[in-house]
């Protein structure tokens, strides 16, 4: 394998809008442990062709020579991947990236915390709808709540430099335990984000409005947090707002159409780029791989699938010829 590269591909990327685009999603696998009601996975399900740990790193440092400096992990669960300490490890090293953070149900925690944050993960973003066992088992199917409050506890006392809780919030089934979850989540130093259930599987939403109400009814005072900028490297959908004990965030995608506002660019556990505008645009990245094509070439996929105007002459003059790229499969 040859050495990544780190020196910058100018310019940054954008998208469509002009949006500069400094966030990178990486699904590492599509699997989960779990078998949540209201998580339809992807309907093409079960991909075989996983990238694996060295691929994951190639093309995180073409996104970090783009300028992209914050990098997520999800899945499914990324966690039950055997191999995420090594794919963490690789991508907290990568010039750059100045934030690797991690989205997980929690339930492999217990073991899991230390070595992650030891790798390099600053941030994670936990799921917990519910406190009640009865509840957990029939929202997640098969998993173990007491597995996963242990895990939330020892990822308390990690050091992580942001903690979150988040928790889908469905009408009947754990709407009633949301002042119980925000007060669990404070007194362990997290931050409750509840978000409004979208319509992939079962259940009912409850708009934020009503939320928000019922914390109030329940005694909390809160006190909106100043929307962060825009062009901010932790710009996101949620809105926050401040109570004596900590902070307290909304997910509202039924309710307030957030993608505006979006500097994310997603790419699947097999590669594929989603640059989720529109969904029209994509990009094999994992096929371009294959091929053998430079950080320069997969760099100009990239901008072609986010919308972005390649600089024409460029790849050119590098002499690395941007007509190889159709021979590579890119899709128009
Ligand atoms: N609605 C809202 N959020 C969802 N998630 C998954 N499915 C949905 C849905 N239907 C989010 C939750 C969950 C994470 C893995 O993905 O935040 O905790
Ligand atoms: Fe961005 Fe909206 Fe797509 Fe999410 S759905 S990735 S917020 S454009």
């Amino acid at each position: 394998m040859t050495e990544l590269q780190t020196t910058p591909l100018a310019p940054p990327l954008r998208d469509a809008q002009g949006r500069v685009m400094t966030y990178l999603r990486l699904s590492v696998t599509d699997r989960c442990n779990f078998r949540c009601a209201y998580c339809s996975p992807a309907s093409w399900g079960g991909r075989k062709d996983l990238l694996t740990a060295e691929e994951f790193a190639r093309i995180a440092s073409v996104f970090a020579r783009l300028g992209i400096r914050r990098v997520r992990l999800t899945g499914g669960e990324p966690l039950i991947r055997p191999d995420i300490l090594d794919i963490a490890q690789r991508l907290a090293a990568l010039p750059g990236v100045a934030h690797l953070a991690i989205t997980s149900n929690a339930s492999r925690l217990e073991t899991l915390a230390l070595p992650l944050r030891e790798a390099g993960v600053s941030q994670l973003n936990l799921s917990l709808d519910t406190l009640e066992t009865s509840t957990f088992r029939s929202i997640s199917r098969q998993g173990d709540l007491d597995a996963v409050l242990r895990g939330i506890d020892a990822a308390a006392h990690m050091g992580f430099a942001s903690l979150k809780l988040n928790v889908v919030v469905m009408r009947g089934v754990n709407d009633s335990e949301v002042p119980a979850l925000v007060a669990y989540a404070h007194a362990r130093g997290i931050t409750p984000r509840f978000i409004e259930l979208m319509p992939f599987g079962q259940g009912t939403p409850v708009p934020t409005a009503e939320l928000l109400e019922r914390l109030q009814e329940a005694g909390l005072s809160l006190t909106p947090e100043p929307e962060e900028p825009g062009t901010s490297d932790t710009a996101g959908p949620a809105r926050y707002w401040r109570t004596d004990a900590g902070r307290v965030g909304f997910i509202s995608p039924l309710t307030r159409n957030f993608c505006g506002g979006c500097n994310r660019v997603r790419v699947a556990s097999n590669g594929d780029l989603r640059s989720c505008l529109g969904g029209r645009a994509q990009a094999p990245l994992h096929q371009l791989i294959r091929g053998g094509a430079s950080d320069e070439e997969l760099a100009l996929a990239v901008r072609r699938a986010l919308g972005d105007k390649p600089e024409g002459h460029r790849f050119t003059d590098a002499g690395n010829g941007a007509t190889l790229l159709p021979m590579m499969g890119i899709g128009g």
